[in-house]
């Protein structure tokens, strides 16, 4: 096989073999086949597309370039969620204890990426004493003991994928849906997980631009997940806004307690009740997705919820006694509307950008994490204001600078007339 007949077939639009996709996928690993080789075969892939299959054997050949990870020594069926990247996104602090504590298990294991904001693991390594660090053993034992456990990835996952993601990063082909599609599925393949709820966002700032290209994205994840046997369901869900109010690592934490006692934001419960109803449902422990969802706020509300946290962080060496001075910044600023009107838009990425100039997030993989800092809004989208209104509040222990003010100037687009309050999930693929 030549990679140049390969590159050839893909730009005349020919459907390419398990075997040659393989070629590609192993040959670029080993370091056989050079970085403008695949990036001519990745651009012919932009423009030319891929079949169903062919993302499937894509994402096969992805998958196996690394290590997976064997959760059969857990019993029951493992559940996990991925969300394509928001900003005020805390929804896995909440689902996890929350369908853990309607017997489904969550078995999760994340990297660190670059962000605006902090992940998963910088929220819960914010909280005094709470460590990701668990060792194979542990993390099993506490899966099956609790029902769920978050750590850090120790081995190489998908090693395909970081070296193709840099590459398509600097030729042009990060938009292409099914390279998205093979990339974030081998990934979530290689974590072992049975029932796969994926929150697919579109908006500006999002990978998704429109309700089409999420729809064609999540349709070929869902396709990829049934060439796997696992259950993959889709969720298209807004980003005109930050998710929920809290965006920051602890602030963030303390928006997921009260959300898990039944007291969050709106749009945060109705995202989280509406994907729990469908991993309790599919871990098997509701008989229809109705009685999932009843049982998915019962549990928002009946204290058992928060009670599986609690569980799930003192596991993990944690220990919050609390909220009162859960949070302890230098100082609080209150940034205020300069006009009248109703609130459009908050650009979620500019309030990331804020959240992260303010030490909340990492701008290099060197960057060390302020866990209080942040920005609370105080408004949310569809609300009418005044001038003088206070929008948000910003929550920081450095001087706050010209630029981060900037972005919140941006962030914020108010209007004349009245807005609708956006819906928070515009469809669901399974
Ligand atoms: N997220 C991923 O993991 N990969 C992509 O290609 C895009 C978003």
């Amino acid at each position: 096989m030549r990679m140049v007949d390969i590159i050839e077939r893909k730009r005349e639009g020919h459907i390419l073999t398990e075997q040659e996709i393989e070629f590609v996928i192993s040959g670029y690993v080993s370091g056989n086949i050079p970085d403008y080789q695949v990036s001519a075969w990745l651009m012919a892939i932009y423009f030319q597309g891929m079949t169903d299959q062919e993302a499937s054997f894509l994402t096969k050949s992805m998958l196996f370039s690394g290590d997976t990870i064997d959760l059969s020594k857990i019993i029951g069926i493992k559940v996990d969620k991925h969300s394509t990247g928001g900003v005020g996104d805390k929804t896995t602090l909440i689902l996890g204890p929350l369908v853990a504590s309607c017997g489904a298990k969550v078995a999760k294991l994340s990297g660190r990426g670059l962000g605006h904001t902090g992940g998963t693991l910088d929220k819960l390594e914010s909280i005094d004493g709470c460590t990701i660090n668990l060792s194979e053993d542990r993390f099993i034992e506490q899966v099956n003991q609790i029902g769920i456990a978050v750590a850090g990835q120790t081995g190489e996952i998908v090693p395909a994928d970081k070296l193709l993601y840099a590459l398509r990063d600097v030729t042009g082909t990060v938009p292409s849906i099914p390279l998205i599609a093979s990339s974030i599925m081998s990934k979530k393949l290689a974590s072992g997980a049975d029932v796969i709820c994926l929150d697919v966002k579109i908006g500006e700032g999002a990978f998704m631009k429109t309700l089409e290209d999420a729809r064609e994205l999540s349709r070929i994840m869902v396709s990829i997940g049934e060439a796997f046997n696992k259950k993959v369901i889709a969720f298209i869900t807004g980003m005109d806004q930050p998710l929920g109010h809290a965006v920051g690592n602890r602030l963030e934490v303390k928006e997921a307690i009260e959300a898990l006692s039944g007291n969050g934001p709106k749009d945060l419960e109705t995202l989280c009740v509406e994907i729990a109803s469908y991993m309790i449902f599919y871990a098997k422990k509701a008989p229809s997705l109705e009685d999932a969802k009843e049982l998915a706020i019962r549990q928002l509300h009946n204290g058992e919820a928060l009670a599986k946290f609690n569980e799930f962080i003192h596991a993990q060496g944690g220990q919050i006694d609390s909220l009162k001075d859960f949070i302890k910044v230098k100082k609080i600023i209150e940034y205020k509307a300069t006009k009248t009107g109703y609130i459009k838009e908050i650009k979620a990425l500019n309030i990331g950008l804020a959240s992260m100039k303010l030490g909340g997030g990492r701008e290099t993989k060197e960057d060390i994490i302020d866990p209080m800092v942040g920005i609370v809004l105080e408004k949310k989208v569809g609300e009418h204001v005044k001038t003088g209104d206070v929008l948000a509040k910003v929550y920081a222990n450095s001087p706050v600078s010209k630029e981060i003010i900037l972005s919140l100037d941006e962030a914020f687009d108010i209007v004349e007339f009245e807005v609708k309050v956006p819906a928070i999930i515009l469809e669901i693929i399974s």
